[in-house]
């Protein structure tokens, strides 16, 4: 039979089996970032439209070409989120969370759409893990986030990863940089797609990243913005390199890395890895110091990092990185005729109630059928009930790597004997 439809392109369905994956990660994130004092934040999968427009900004390609915009029912320009930072600090700003004492920092676990040109760790639904500090101006905050990133790699296992380092400078030194830009790209129109085009008045940093082939073997050969840093961004440079060599993180200065958003100031970074032989960013960040003012609020300093979900899998399992699975069932009941099935599914619940992973038939299938479930849940134990087991308030416990049986009380002492008996294999099996 054929299904109605498909998963859309650029989604994936996480089954249960790899969920399991994700929520070790996502273990080792919180635990990382609550190290930090950091708090989870949820917000909304849609925001107004305009707030990545102001964010992000309007010269980026993720705002011209990605973002999955649409009018709602009231004629509201909505837009579904294509990342986590701005809505974290729209939400920061809305509930004056920062008027409690800085800094203020968050965490998020979001679901973020942006539609790309799908492909292997690029995909138009993903998911990342992102941590947010507002109101601190200081180099050691951007070693901590820088830290924290590094550290969630190290605890994973995951070899390889590569940290990449720039400052892209403040309004100030920028400006400096724009109007050589301008004069370089300018020189060289003939070569830019027409989107650069428009962005050589507007916004000439953005053609840096421009994904067109053309646009890049002309952004190779531009200015750099390292070279046009102002005293105040290059001495907090120094000092954010200063703070993770003291850290003991191993760094490489990329002049080139300018990152695809429009909110970043000073500095910049990218945790790097190889996936089937070519570079992929798994993990991208820097300081946002002028986005709260640019939402409405006072200046406040702030920076983040959002570390990808799904490319951090495909690196793990490319590096054969084994992640937990879930956990085995620890007793399947099988049953023969009512009252032993309504048996079964009381001492189940006996099972449930002092947290022990226990199963059994609610199908009323065979006992073939049941003890193939057994086998396909991976039971660590099974127990078959029928009336002669009920008539005497014991059964058979058999073990089912071993196949070796022990006695299992039915009544009171239930709990105690399996607890024994499963206690008594574990030991022996050390
Ligand atoms: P970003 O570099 O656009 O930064 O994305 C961060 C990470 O999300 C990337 O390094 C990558 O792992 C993952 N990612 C991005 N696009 C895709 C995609 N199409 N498919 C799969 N994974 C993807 C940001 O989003 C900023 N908000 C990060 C940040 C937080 N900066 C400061 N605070």
């Amino acid at each position: 039979m054929a299904i109605l439809t498909q998963a859309p392109r650029g989604t994936e369905d996480i089954l249960p089996e790899e969920s399991v994956q994700w929520q070790v990660l996502e273990e080792v994130m919180r635990g990382e970032a609550s190290l930090h004092g950091f708090g989870e934040i949820r917000t909304p999968v849609f925001e107004h439209t305009e707030l990545f427009q102001r964010s992000v900004g309007d010269t980026t390609d993720v705002v011209q070409k990605e973002m999955y915009t649409f009018l709602d029912k009231g004629g509201r320009s909505i837009t579904l989120r294509p990342e986590g930072t701005a809505g974290a600090a729209r939400a920061m700003l809305e509930h004056g969370v920062y008027n409690g004492g800085l800094p203020v920092k968050f965490y998020y676990f979001t679901s973020c759409y942006r539609y790309e040109k799908a492909q292997k760790g690029r995909l138009r639904e993903f998911h990342q893990f992102g941590a947010e500090m507002y109101g601190s101006a200081a180099p050691l905050a951007d070693a901590e986030v820088i830290l924290m990133a590094r550290s969630i790699f190290d605890r994973t296992g995951l070899s390889g990863v590569s940290l990449e380092l720039n400052s892209i400078g403040c309004p100030e030194c920028r400006a400096k940089y724009t109007e050589a830009l301008k004069a370089y790209f300018g020189e060289h129109r003939e070569e830019l797609c027409s989107t650069c085009l428009d962005r050589l008045d507007r916004n000439p940093m953005r053609i840096l990243d421009c994904k067109s082939p053309e646009c890049g073997r002309v952004a190779a050969g531009a200015p750099r913005m390292l070279d046009y840093l102002c005293d105040d961004c290059k001495a907090h440079f120094e000092s954010v390199k200063e703070a993770l060599t003291a850290a003991g993180v191993e760094y490489t200065v990329n002049p080139s890395i300018v990152r695809g958003l429009d909110y970043y100031t000073r500095t910049v970074f990218e945790f790097v890895c190889e996936l089937d032989g070519k570079p992929i960013t798994v993990c991208g960040g820097g300081r946002y110091d002028g986005l709260i003012e640019e939402l409405g609020c006072q200046p406040m300093p702030a920076l983040g990092f959002a570390l990808g979900m799904e490319r951090l899998l495909l690196l793990l399992r490319q590096q054969n990185i084994e992640l937990p699975s879930e956990e085995p069932c620890e007793l399947f009941i099988a049953s023969l005729g009512a009252p032993a099935k309504m048996a079964a599914f009381r001492l189940c619940d006996t099972l449930w109630k002092s947290g022990v992973k226990a199963a059994c038939d609610v199908n009323d299938r065979g006992l073939k059928a049941q003890m193939k479930y057994a086998d396909k849940i991976g039971a660590k134990y099974s127990i078959v009930l029928g009336d002669d087991e009920l008539a005497a308030g014991k059964a058979d416990m058999k073990n089912m790597e071993t196949g070796e049986k022990k006695k299992i009380s039915l009544g009171e002492n239930f709990l105690d004997d399996f607890l024994t008996i499963t206690t008594m294999d574990e030991d022996l099996s050390f």
